[in-house]
């Protein structure tokens, strides 16, 4: 199975008067984009996430502050922390998401593959694992 995660370069330009970043559908963006949100005045005391989607790409981008980001594929745990709005964190396997240590204010754009759907959430821990071991 192809990485289900993976951190990507956005392109910066860079001049004198500062600098300036974007996405394009193809380019940095791996997957067509149906669905922007983003994530702000976030709770520093609290996570949120927790949560697999099925189908679902994701590509997120920290535009300011930072945010720890711990993924989860069913048997083992790793923890990213975004801080940087020329870093993305591609996310399109079966993974379960925890965000927290909301630093500095964050806003934190999610881009998304397809339009919000309950369906394609799974939100309880248990079954996660119990699907995440028949992919595995
Ligand atoms: P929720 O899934 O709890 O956020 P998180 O995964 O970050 O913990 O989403 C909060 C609410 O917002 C929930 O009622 C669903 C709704 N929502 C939409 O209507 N559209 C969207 O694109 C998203 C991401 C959430």
């Amino acid at each position: 199975m192809d990485n289900p995660y993976r951190l990507v370069a956005i392109p910066v330009f860079k001049d004198d008067r500062g600098m300036l970043s974007f996405i394009e559908n193809g380019a940095a963006c791996p997957f067509e984009i149906q669905r922007a949100y983003w994530l702000f005045n976030s709770n520093q005391q609290l996570s949120r996430g927790h949560h697999a989607h099925k189908e679902l790409k994701q590509l997120v981008i920290c535009i300011t502050g930072s945010v720890s980001i711990t993924l989860d594929n069913g048997q083992s745990k790793d923890t990213l922390i975004l801080s940087s709005p020329d870093q993305g964190l591609y996310i399109d396997g079966f993974i379960w998401r925890e965000l927290h240590d909301f630093k500095d204010n964050p806003v934190i754009l999610v881009l998304c593959s397809d339009q919000y759907s309950e369906d394609d959430y799974v939100r309880d821990y248990d079954e996660f694992k119990k699907i995440a071991r028949t992919l595995s």
